[in-house]
């Protein structure tokens, strides 16, 4: 709006006159005055206002006003327009709000989830909210910039495709053009990821949301969450974990500049030494675990390639088999191994590598095998079918054709922003999260969708 400042502007502007347009955060009487908190999205400023009706909090109001300087024993050093308060000259009210759900003025951790996801927008109002999802933004962007500066290039990969498991169930879309047919939500990027190899660009990362059906936990959202998905040809292990400790490092020292990360080069421990030490394949490394800015980051490598299949893992095998793989059926056995895999698959080791943060596991990836037998042979020790076989088929044939070899990681974004910023679940470092009942923030979906709708799908709903 024509001649509007923000508030974070004003002690530049005293003796000036001035327009501010915001919210009211708070309002406090004192007969004939009234002083009122007005936010923006840079900060909040004090107005004292003269004879004014009531005003409700979170109202957006504009007003004009004289920049004075406080006299300095009323200087409120908590806020950076603190020196500063608006003498208010004219006051409109823009657009009159009702009554809160709830108060925005704690950090909202008291409130019942269900009432702040349906009311997420004005949850968001929240200081401590809309500071996390700044600190995500600038963590992205730092990320981008950091990746392109070492030649990656992000590209972006399909949303309605074929499964991609990653052992969780798939979220299945129904085609109007394929009556009976279903795309599936990717769990990952990983298929098209390892063919963005094969198509040559060497070094690839994406900001990239996925989809799993599976159940939520504190450090799990349901239904969708974002990885920083990487992949690169010609390298080693050694290389992948090199380069993700110096992005987080680098990361750290310029978006958390608080937090101390406690050892360089970040410990790495075998899966069965982090089993046996610490009774965990995610140990918590840190030295002093009352301490909130220490960071303790860990490799676990050396995981056994398969794990014997549970009553979960029958979704993607034919049931019929021992094993399923422990990280995805993409990960190569170490190459010490692969005598192994015909004699005795339980003791291959495979080349997956996780990272870990102060006991929660931010990350997972490894090398993947660029052999069409041997992927063949992972396919059949993991109790694939032969119909099931087809459905990967694009891959062996991929293989085909000058495969390099190549291998990555993919960090969960909402899952370190938890741990890095101390909340006590991802969901506070989304902005729109799902319920623990699979209900979507604010829309309410899912929903029964119309009937011609599922007409033209063919589809008729049995419940
Ligand atoms: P993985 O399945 O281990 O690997 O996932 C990688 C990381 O993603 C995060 N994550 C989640 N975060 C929030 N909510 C969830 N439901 C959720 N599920 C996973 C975790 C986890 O470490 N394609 C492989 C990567 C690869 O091999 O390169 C993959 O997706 O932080």
């Amino acid at each position: 709006m024509k001649g509007r400042i923000y508030t974070e502007d004003t002690p530049k502007k005293v003796g000036e006159k001035v327009r501010l347009i915001g919210w009211v955060e708070s309002v406090r009487d004192h007969g004939k005055i009234t002083f009122i908190d007005l936010r923006d999205r840079t900060g909040i400023v004090q107005c004292v206002a003269q004879g004014v009706d009531r005003i409700s909090v979170e109202s957006v109001v504009s007003i004009e006003g004289l920049v004075k300087k406080r006299p300095q024993n009323l200087v409120n050093e908590k806020i950076s327009t603190g020196e500063v308060e608006i003498e208010v000259e004219k006051l409109e009210i823009v657009s009159k709000s009702d009554e809160m759900p709830f108060p925005l003025s704690t950090d909202g951790l008291e409130i019942d989830e269900g009432i702040r996801l349906k009311y997420r927008y004005l949850d968001l109002r929240r200081r401590r909210m809309a500071q996390n999802l700044r600190i995500r933004f600038k963590t992205l962007q730092f990320i981008r910039n950091w990746l392109e500066a070492r030649g990656f290039v992000e590209i972006e990969t399909p949303i309605l495709t074929k499964t991609t498991p990653e052992g969780a169930r798939d979220f299945l879309v129904p085609s109007r053009l394929q009556p009976g047919k279903f795309y599936a939500l990717p769990q990952s990027p990983q298929q098209y990821k390892q063919l963005l190899m094969v198509a040559g660009f060497e070094k690839y990362f994406q900001i990239a949301r996925c989809f799993r059906d599976e159940d939520p936990r504190a450090d799990r959202a349901y239904g969708e969450f974002t990885q920083l998905d990487i992949e690169m040809s010609f390298v080693d292990q050694d290389d992948i974990l090199e380069l993700t400790e110096e992005l987080f490092c680098d990361l750290v020292k310029d978006i958390f500049p608080n937090k101390r990360i406690n050892k360089r080069p970040w410990p790495r421990v075998s899966h069965k030494e982090a089993m046996e030490k610490y009774g965990s394949d995610k140990p918590d490394l840190r030295e002093n675990k009352n301490d909130p800015d220490e960071l303790a980051f860990c490799w676990v490598v050396d995981f056994p390639l398969f794990n014997r299949q549970t009553k979960e893992d029958f979704f993607y095998g034919s049931g019929k088999s021992e094993w399923a793989p422990s990280h995805h059926m993409f990960t190569a056995p170490h190459p010490d191994d692969i005598s192994l895999l015909d004699k005795d698959p339980g003791k291959v080791r495979g080349l997956q590598h996780d990272l870990v943060l102060n006991g929660f596991e931010v990350g997972g990836g490894s090398i993947r095998i660029h052999q069409s037998e041997i992927q063949s042979k992972v396919f059949d020790l993991i109790g694939f079918t032969e119909e099931q076989k087809r459905e990967f088929e694009h891959m062996l044939t991929a293989f085909r054709y000058g495969v390099p070899p190549h291998g990555g990681i993919a960090p969960g974004i909402d899952r370190f922003l938890m741990v890095v910023l101390g909340e006590p679940s991802v969901r506070e470092v989304m902005a729109f999260p799902m319920t623990s009942n699979g209900t979507t923030a604010v829309l309410d979906a899912p929903s029964v969708p119309d009937k011609r709708q599922l007409r033209e799908l063919k589809i008729e709903v049995k419940c």
